[in-house]
């Protein structure tokens, strides 16, 4: 609180006792002590506007900093985001102009300062330094290794556990903490059950070429590649439910698409069929988005996304079947925008789905592919049993597949003899058989990859920045 605020005078305090004894001695308004000036409040970049005109402390990192002979304009980061400051050499005291002067760039400082509206500032505020305590100065000898000029993607990568401090690198990291929140709040808030399935298992779910075998105290196990299985599992016995967790796949595609680490947010639903789960495909992808535009509106102005492509993403979103997509592949390739032409009964490759999904402003839901590019445990569609009951939803802007799902094959025998022509280990599916021998019903459920999500949300062109570190088949180090 100012100190002026604390007055001694009964007649601006009408609401103490004193007020209503008009006869109170007057040393008892003489007993109220001034306390000592409070310090500055603790406050953060992305809240400094409730603190205009006030001082305030940041307490972060120095960012960059630019001297001109008596100013100094240093600007601070503190995680919610930058401010510049600035530093006249007669307007603060020399040991904080000296403290500041030359000062190396990611230092980090507690500053305390006047905040200033200003139109030109980009998050509005400017910040008039008043104070500045040096945490830890890097040393000249062994500056920061980024610097403001471009870097090479390798060199940033190899900096990774640095890179997450830059303003786009950060924004990128807070949208995606954003989606996650909101995905899961999707389903928190439409009864669903979030039940977390193991890592470590016995068994492949999504194919077994993409698996990576673990020692398991001399038996072989895998880190899991969906939890699928297990939430079928859940899902017969709470009705609704999601699982949420890390992934992986031995993808040896070096593409813009694939980690080999990645995180999947699962739902599955008893009783619910294909049409059923688009539904709610839809629902939960546009509460995602809209959540983002809302919540985070400030990043994507950093990374420079325009949220204009994003407003559009809500309910209903164009289906259609895996024939139509073939169809407006072919007429693509006779036009010459597609180089290939595309064979039926093939899974679409990454060019396909890139023009497919740019063909349309909100995600496209493709499902009926053929079920034998698609895996063991999908029900086939009763009116032509070589089609999946499946769908892909390709995001826009040539994003391409960012979810995957499928109703579930619930006959006995239809699972049993899947998992012999894919030459599954029946023992290790035997659990999963049972889901069928005791009170199989129809039920569904999608996954959704986090960083695919992400990667279109910002609109980048890899899904390497969607993750604080992210694992590909030629990187596993920071
Ligand atoms: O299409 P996928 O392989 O489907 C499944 O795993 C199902 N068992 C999910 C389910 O029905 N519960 O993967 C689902 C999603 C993809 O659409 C994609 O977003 C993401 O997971 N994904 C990857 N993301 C990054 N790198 C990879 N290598 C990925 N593989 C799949
Ligand atoms: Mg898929």
């Amino acid at each position: 609180m100012p100190e002026d605020a604390i007055t001694t005078s009964p007649e601006s305090a009408p609401d103490t006792p004193g007020a209503q004894a008009p006869s109170a001695p007057p040393q008892v308004a003489a007993a109220v002590q001034v306390p000592p000036s409070a310090p500055p409040p603790v406050a953060t970049i992305a809240t400094l506007g409730q603190h205009e005109g006030q001082s305030v402390t940041l307490r972060g990192w120095l960012y960059n900093l630019r001297e001109s002979g008596k100013l100094l304009f240093p600007i601070f980061r503190d995680g919610t985001g930058t401010i510049q400051g600035v530093a006249h050499v007669k307007s603060v005291p020399p040991a904080v102009f000296e403290a500041l002067k030359g000062l190396t760039q990611e230092s980090s400082v507690i500053v305390t300062g006047k905040v200033r509206a200003d139109k030109r500032a980009p998050g509005g505020f400017e910040l008039d330094v008043e104070d500045i305590q040096i945490i830890q100065r890097v040393p000249e000898s062994a500056p920061y290794p980024i610097t403001l000029k471009e870097h090479g993607v390798d060199f940033l990568m190899e900096h990774r556990h640095l890179w997450v401090r830059s303003p786009r690198q950060s924004a990128i990291l807070r949208i995606r903490a954003e989606i996650m929140r909101a995905a899961a709040e999707y389903f928190d808030t439409n009864g669903f059950i979030r039940t977390d399935p193991p890592i470590l298992t016995p068994a492949a779910c999504e194919g077994t070429s993409t698996l990576f075998p673990v020692d398991y105290f001399g038996d072989q196990a895998f880190l899991t590649q969906s939890g699928q299985l297990y939430i079928e599992s859940t899902a017969l016995a709470l009705g609704k439910v999601y699982s949420f967790g890390p992934t992986f796949r031995a993808e040896k595609s070096k593409t813009r698409r694939h980690l080999t680490e990645f995180w999947m947010i699962e739902p599955e639903v008893a009783y619910c069929d294909l049409d059923g789960l688009l539904e709610l495909a839809e629902n939960f992808l546009s509460h995602i988005v809209q959540s983002v535009l809302k919540n985070r509106a400030s990043e994507l102005t950093v990374i420079g996304r325009d949220p204009a492509k994003l407003q559009a993403i809500a309910p209903p979103f164009p289906r259609i079947t895996y024939d139509d997509a073939v169809s407006l592949l072919n007429a693509a390739h006779k036009t010459g925008a597609l180089e290939q032409p595309f064979e039926y009964g093939n899974d679409f490759g990454s060019p396909d789905e890139t023009w497919l999904s740019s063909q349309f402003d909100r995600p496209v839901m493709v499902h009926r592919y053929p079920a034998n590019v698609k895996a063991f445990y999908m029900e086939p569609d009763p009116l032509n049993p070589n089609l999946a009951l499946c769908v892909d939803v390709l995001a826009p802007e040539g994003y391409g597949e960012i979810i995957g799902g499928s109703q579930r094959v619930s006959s006995y025998d239809l699972l049993l003899s899947r998992i012999q022509q894919h030459q599954l280990p029946q023992e290790a599916f035997e659990w999963y058989l049972d889901l069928r021998r005791y009170g199989s019903v129809p039920h569904s459920g999608f996954g959704m990859g986090i960083e695919r999500a992400v990667a279109w949300i910002c609109g980048l062109d890899h899904v390497r920045e969607t993750i604080p570190f992210a694992r590909t088949l030629h990187r596993i180090y920071p």
